[in-house]
């Protein structure tokens, strides 16, 4: 077929075939849309860039003259949005002639229409007219920025248009407003709304991945390209996923680790957990927390059951674990408020531990006692919302009002430690090993205890210890870490 110059120019989509890059139906639609603001809410990787990039060449090709003004929400954007302009001009014939400008971030086309592309920051925008002024990620601009910089850009030139998209943030801010006006059928925008299943270039695989491990706002933003309430409350694990965890008969086999949630007022219990691989068992519960006492039971329960400990240190803890250092047990501070490994993802280290024991009960990891109803009304209870920013944080406990989670963060604590590729424990618990082991060879370990912890036990009457090798220590023939014995051969 041969290329019409005539539909080219009328014709987004046959320019952008023309050209190289070809539009999908639903993107070519929304770029053929003549509303003075036009709005696309897209999840991400829908091909808003690539779309807007067609678009802005097309405008400045079309009509000799015309400015396009792209801005993007930072320098790095900015800079591949230019490249992609440029890759389009200088790959098709229709746009012989044109000449890039890297320093003025623009490309001039031989009819004398520009394309500038720019971050978005007043000083690049402001004094420009521009017959065209797209946003991209519209949603992560400065609403003022928007409003009072990039509108204006089209206030003199009456047939200007705007084009907003983003993949969408929370529901609230300009691009939310004039994507519900458009909705809602005002008359000067048009919303447009791209769908994560009708972009084939994404692979199945790379969203089911992703849909298990977000947190489901953050997909439905980013996937599915919906809006969110910021600051709903969810559930972090599932009533389901608890009750499951109850019923579930897991080999304690694995690292071992314990968490200590150290009581902070006087209503609280100050509570000691101890996960085996996924199978987490509170070993002792005692109200208040007077220091000595407390390091006290601490120092004789590791005799027992040698195992790394984690402290949760913010408040009284902090006193409970430099006591236990001096006592020369393998302690180390838990900072619940501390800067999590995903800062992007996680406002602090204690939303990233739960979400962390979140995928193990999801996974069917987890191993509960099911006589142990106050942990797992615990477990269930906690909520988590998120931020305008899209990071995931705890409810505290003062927000979600009843009884204080002290059973639950202790076991949080423990199994992310025991189980945490990606939690605080991976590193520390190899430190903390090497420590264990220094110990037990400086002073025999005390025999084992199988008190308490009744499902550790059954390993014993099963006979062989499971414990890594790094993990299990024999003593009198018996692994205190599972009670186990060992395999042949040792
Ligand atoms: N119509 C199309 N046909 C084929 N591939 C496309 C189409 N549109 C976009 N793509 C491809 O999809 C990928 C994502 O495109 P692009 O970067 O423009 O998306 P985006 O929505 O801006 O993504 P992000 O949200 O990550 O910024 C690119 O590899 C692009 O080539
Ligand atoms: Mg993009």
């Amino acid at each position: 077929m041969r290329l019409s110059l005539r539909d080219a120019r009328s014709d987004i989509g046959v320019f952008a075939k023309a050209v190289g890059r070809p539009l999908t139906s639903w993107q070519a639609k929304a770029m053929r849309a003549t509303t003075r603001i036009v709005v696309i809410v897209a999840p991400r990787q829908a091909g808003k860039s690539r779309t807007l990039a067609v678009r802005a060449t097309h405008a400045a090709y079309r009509r000799p003259g015309q400015l396009v003004l792209i801005v993007s929400a930072g320098e790095d954007a900015a800079r591949r949005l230019l490249a992609e302009v440029r890759a389009i001009v200088t790959g098709s014939e229709l746009l012989a002639g044109s000449v890039t400008d890297e320093q003025q971030q623009l490309v001039r086309l031989s009819n004398g229409s520009t394309i500038r592309s720019v971050p978005a920051s007043e000083r690049q925008i402001r004094g420009w007219a521009a017959d065209l002024a797209i946003v991209d990620e519209s949603a992560l601009l400065d609403d003022d920025l928007v409003l009072s910089a990039v509108f204006p850009t089209t206030s003199a030139r009456p047939d200007a248009q705007i084009i907003l998209a983003s993949s969408p943030a929370g529901a609230e801010g300009v691009f939310y407003q004039l994507a519900r006006a458009g909705e809602q059928g005002a008359g000067h925008v048009a919303t447009f709304t791209w769908r994560l299943a009708d972009a084939k270039w994404i692979s199945p695989e790379v969203v089911e991945a992703a849909r298990a491990s977000l947190p489901v706002a953050v997909f439905e933003r980013e996937f599915e390209g919906r809006f969110s309430d910021v600051g709903l409350e969810e559930r972090v694990i599932e009533r389901g996923w608890v009750e499951a965890a109850g019923g579930r008969d897991l080999e304690p086999a694995g690292d071992a680790a314990y968490g200590l949630d150290v009581a902070r007022f006087g209503s609280d219990s100050s509570v000691l957990a101890l996960a085996v691989g996924g199978v987490v068992r509170v070993v002792w519960s005692v109200h208040g927390s007077d220091l000595m006492s407390l390091t006290g039971k601490l120092a004789r329960t590791l005799a027992e059951r040698p195992a790394p400990v984690w402290v949760d240190s913010v408040g009284l803890g902090a006193g409970v674990l430099d006591r236990a250092r001096e006592l020369g047990l393998p302690a180390r501070g838990f900072v619940a408020n501390a800067k999590p490994i995903k800062p992007d993802r996680f406002r602090d280290r204690k939303a990233e531990a739960w979400w962390r024991v979140r995928e193990l009960f999801r996974d069917g990891l987890v191993d509960l006692d099911p006589r142990d109803g106050e942990l797992a009304a615990q477990l269930a209870a906690q909520r988590y919302q998120l931020s305008s920013s899209g990071r995931v944080e705890m409810v505290s406990k003062r927000e979600m009002g009843g009884p204080s989670p002290d059973r639950a963060d202790a076991a949080v604590i423990a199994l992310v430690s025991a189980c945490g590729a990606s939690g605080p424990g991976s590193v520390w618990l190899r430190f903390a090993r090497r420590e264990v082991e220094k110990q037990a060879a400086a002073a025999p370990v005390a025999p084992p205890a199988l008190r308490g912890l009744p499902r550790f036990e059954r390993v014993a009457e099963r006979g062989v210890c499971r414990c890594r090798p790094g993990v299990r220590r024999f003593y009198l023939g018996i692994c205190v870490v599972c009670g186990g014995t060992p395999p042949e051969g040792q």
